[in-house]
C-alpha cells in the first residue's frame, strides 16, 4: 500500500466464503488498517463467523481495487445463479423470499449486541419459514431445493431449519405446531456462537473446547424470553447431545434426548459435512450420507436415522 491509498467499506454479506480474494481486505483496528487477508487468500467459514461474532460489519478493501471486487462477487453470483438446481413447483414460489428474510434475520441476530431482543422477530419469520416448507411435495426432486452452501452460520443456521422441518414431515410429524418447533430449534440452535469469546492468538483446539459451551449460552439467550417455547429451549440446549452418549454438554444418551433435538442433530450434522466438503452440492450430499451411514451412526436415535437417510438418499 503507498501513502494516499485511499479504503471502501466491502460489507460483510459481498465476501464469498472459500473464494479466493481478488485483493487485500483489511480490518481497522486501533485507529489502524490491518491487513485481514492478502490477495489470492481465501475467508473460510471459520474466519468469516469470528468477524460475524464480533460485530463486524464490513471490512475495508483498497478504493482501486473496488472494480475487481464487484467482478469478483457480481461472477460468483452469476456461477451460482447458473447452477442448475430443480425449478420449483408454483406453490413454493415463496420460499426464496422467507428463506432470504430467515437469513437476513439470523444475520442481525449473529451481528447484535442484544440477540434477545430481536428472538421474537426471528421466531415469527421461522414460522413463516415452516409454512413454506410444509407446501413442499411429499419428496423434493433434489435436496438442492432446500439446501444451498453452508458459507457461514448464517446459511447453516437456514439450512439446518429448512431441513429438519423437512425431515420432520416426511418421518410422519404432521401437526404445525410441532413443525414449527423443529423448524424455530434449527433456526436458531447456533445463537450462542457469538457469546463465546476467543481471542485471535488462541489455538483451534482451545478455541474448539470454549465452543461448547454454545449450546449453554443459546439456552441462556432464550431463557430472558417467556414467550420462546419450552421445545425450542429443549433442541438448541440439547442439539450436539448424541445417542451414544458422547456429546455435550451433558452427555445425555437415547431416550434422555428430547425426541424433536434428534432430528435436528441429525440435519445440523449433514450441513456441516456438507458445507466441508468438496465437489459439487450433490456430490458433497451424498459423500455426507455415506459418511453418517457408516461412521456416525451411533450418535443418533437408530429408528430415526434410518428414516432420515431414507429421505435424503431420495434427494440427491
Ligand atoms: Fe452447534
Ligand atoms: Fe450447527
Amino acid at each position: 500500500m503507498a501513502l494516499g491509498d485511499q479504503y471502501v467499506t466491502w460489507n460483510l454479506e459481498q465476501i464469498l466464503v472459500g473464494e479466493p480474494l481478488p485483493g487485500n481486505v483489511y480490518v481497522h483496528i486501533d485507529f489502524r488498517f490491518i491487513t485481514f487477508r492478502a490477495e489470492g487468500d481465501t475467508i473460510d467459514r471459520i474466519a468469516f463467523d469470528r468477524l460475524l461474532f464480533k460485530k463486524i460489519r464490513s471490512v475495508f478493501i483498497l478504493e482501486q481495487d473496488r472494480p475487481k471486487f464487484q467482478n469478483w462477487y457480481g461472477k460468483i453470483q452469476e456461477a451460482e445463479a447458473a447452477t442448475p438446481v430443480e425449478p420449483l413447483a408454483p406453490q413454493n414460489k415463496e420460499f426464496p423470499k422467507v428463506r432470504e428474510e430467515a437469513h437476513r434475520k439470523m444475520m442481525d441476530i449473529f451481528l447484535s449486541d442484544h440477540p434477545d431482543k430481536i428472538v421474537q422477530q426471528t421466531l415469527e419469520t421461522s414460522k413463516k419459514l415452516v409454512v413454506e416448507v410444509m407446501k413442499f411435495p411429499y419428496a423434493v426432486k433434489t435436496l438442492s431445493q432446500l439446501q444451498s452452501f453452508s458459507r457461514s452460520s448464517v446459511d447453516h443456521s437456514v439450512n439446518v431449519s429448512i431441513l429438519s422441518t423437512y425431515l420432520a414431515m416426511q418421518m410422519g410429524y404432521s401437526h404445525a405446531l410441532i413443525l414449527q418447533h423443529v423448524g424455530m430449534g434449527g433456526l436458531l440452535h447456533d445463537i450462542g456462537k457469538p457469546r463465546i469469546k476467543v481471542s485471535d492468538s488462541e489455538t483451534p483446539e482451545v478455541i474448539a473446547i470454549k465452543m461448547k459451551d454454545h449450546p449453554t449460552m443459546g439456552l441462556r439467550i432464550l431463557d430472558t424470553q417467556s414467550k420462546v417455547p419450552n421445545e425450542v429451549k429443549m433442541i438448541v440446549a440439547q442439539h450436539h447431545e448424541t445417542h451414544d452418549a458422547s456429546g455435550y454438554p451433558k452427555k445425555l444418551r437415547g431416550s434422555a434426548i428430547y425426541d424433536l433435538t434428534r432430528i435436528v442433530a441429525i440435519a445440523n450434522v449433514f450441513d456441516n459435512i456438507v458445507s466441508n466438503g468438496k465437489g459439487t452440492l450433490r456430490e458433497r450430499q451424498k459423500a455426507a450420507i455415506n459418511e453418517i451411514d457408516q461412521n456416525l451412526f451411533r450418535k443418533f436415535d437408530p429408528q430415526k436415522l434410518e428414516k432420515a437417510l431414507k429421505i435424503l438418499k431420495m434427494g440427491v
